[in-house]
């Protein structure tokens, strides 16, 4: 069996685990990242598509913000339609000149591998049967299995950024773990298009016939979702009826500007909130996924990922550089405290905007309620504008 030695060992190529992986490596701290699947599977994952200033900020940092800088669109607001009307959340207005910018995941990872690898950064991809060991043990190790070989990396730490369905949650004790989970009746069926986005900024409809979003990833492509059922499969939707239903849920005029094309990707993703804690487990530690979902209504998956990897980033700078071990011990506490307030804000935003399958009429009065007094209300515009555009770290 062939044995590595490094001092973080990274479950999971994706945002979170490339980008730690990268902090770590400017500041001279080694780490494998172990990924189970090819490069291009996971570069053909259509994901998040709008980042939080602390997101852009840790990309900088990274040394890897240059082509986000150049090609992502600083957004300064966005619009909720309701009613057949378009209103305007400003939020530079509203948090002291705070945006977001929109720039996909998929570019996000890409710059993030093409970092790695101008440095030599090793990522393992295909790794099979990953497996993290001796968990409360000074020297924990990782196997895994390639091209029918077991290999072995040994470590200080483990840092499990898998996702949701990853080995690291899995392999902490049941009796340790607490897990709390709401799953939604509904899901995004998501389309990409090759076709000029229907306005500037996204938005966010709350329709009789359910939710719609209109994003978008450039000038040239855009990104739109649809709620259905959780019956629902791609197969059953046509390019023609995405487009239809797209089309009823937006105010007219709106409607009467998109533009369509064929999808070139399309998909059907399921809504949950889910929390595990603790965040760590004697020397592992989770970040991103692999702790915690939110429905992708505020966009703050992605963003909160980042969020834990900022955290431990500077937990692993104490501990190695000034051996202080204060910022690992705390860190699935603070980051924990910044993940509730995301998941709150996530379920509030879906709640908002979402027609549940067996919601009453007074389920929407109170929906309709709850829009008037955000529009009527400077104070409650604060309020969703400072959670949109990210809670600090
Ligand atoms: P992931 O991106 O899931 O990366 C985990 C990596 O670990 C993967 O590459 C996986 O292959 C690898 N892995 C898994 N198991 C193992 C194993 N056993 N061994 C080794 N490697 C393993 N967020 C938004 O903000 N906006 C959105 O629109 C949005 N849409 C989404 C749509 C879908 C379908 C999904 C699933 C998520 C979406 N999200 C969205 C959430 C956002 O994409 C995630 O929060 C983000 O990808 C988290 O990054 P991560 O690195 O923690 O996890
Ligand atoms: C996206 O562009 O994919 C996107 C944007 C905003 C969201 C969710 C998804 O809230």
């Amino acid at each position: 069996m062939s044995t590595h030695q490094t001092q973080v060992v990274i479950i999971g190529g994706g945002p979170s685990g490339l980008l730690l992986s990268q902090l770590l490596y400017r500041k001279g701290i080694s780490s494998i990242v172990l990924e189970k699947h090819t490069r291009e599977h996971v570069l053909g994952r259509i994901r998040a598509g709008v980042l939080e200033h602390g997101f852009v900020n840790l990309m900088r940092e990274a040394g890897c913000g240059e082509r986000m800088d150049r090609e992502g669109e600083i957004h300064e607001g966005f619009h909720i339609a309701h009613q057949g009307q378009l209103d305007r959340i400003d939020l530079a207005k509203h948090t002291g000149g705070e945006t977001v910018m929109v720039y996909g995941q998929t570019e996000v990872t890409r710059d993030l591998y093409d970092a790695r690898d101008a440095m030599g950064g090793m990522i393992i991809h295909e790794a099979q049967n990953v497996q993290p060991h001796a968990l409360t043990e000074t020297r924990p190790h990782v196997t895994w299995e390639q091209n029918g070989e077991t290999k072995r990396v040994e470590c200080d730490f483990i840092v499990g950024a898998d996702g949701f369905h990853g080995v690291s949650r899995k392999s902490i004790p049941a009796e340790v773990l607490k897990e709390y989970e709401k799953v939604y009746p509904f899901g995004w069926l998501g389309v990409l298009s090759e076709t000029p986005p229907v306005a500037e900024e996204l938005i966010y409809a709350r329709h009789e016939r359910g939710f719609a979003l209109c994003s978008l990833r450039s000038r040239v492509l855009s990104r739109y979702y649809i709620q259905v059922p959780l019956t629902d499969r791609v197969e059953d939707w046509s390019d023609a009826a995405f487009w239809q239903e797209l089309k009823r849920r937006l105010p007219q005029d709106v409607a009467a500007g998109l533009q369509t094309g064929p999808s070139i990707e399309k998909s059907i993703a399921p809504l949950r909130s889910f929390v595990a804690e603790p965040m760590r487990y004697g020397n592992l530690f989770l970040a991103g996924d692999a702790a915690h979902i939110v429905p992708p209504t505020g966009a703050k998956g992605l963003n909160l990922a980042a969020s834990d990897i900022h955290y431990l980033y500077h937990g692993f700078l104490d501990h190695y550089l000034n051996g202080d071990s204060g910022g690992l011990h705390g860190y699935s506490e603070k980051a924990l405290a910044r993940v509730w307030k995301a998941e709150r804000f996530s379920w509030w935003m879906t709640n908002l905007l979402h027609r549940a399958p067996e919601g009453s009429e007074t389920d929407l009065r109170l929906q309709r309620a709850e829009l008037d007094y955000l529009f009527s209300s400077e104070a409650a515009q604060v309020s969703l504008a400072e959670n949109y555009v990210g809670l600090p770290y």
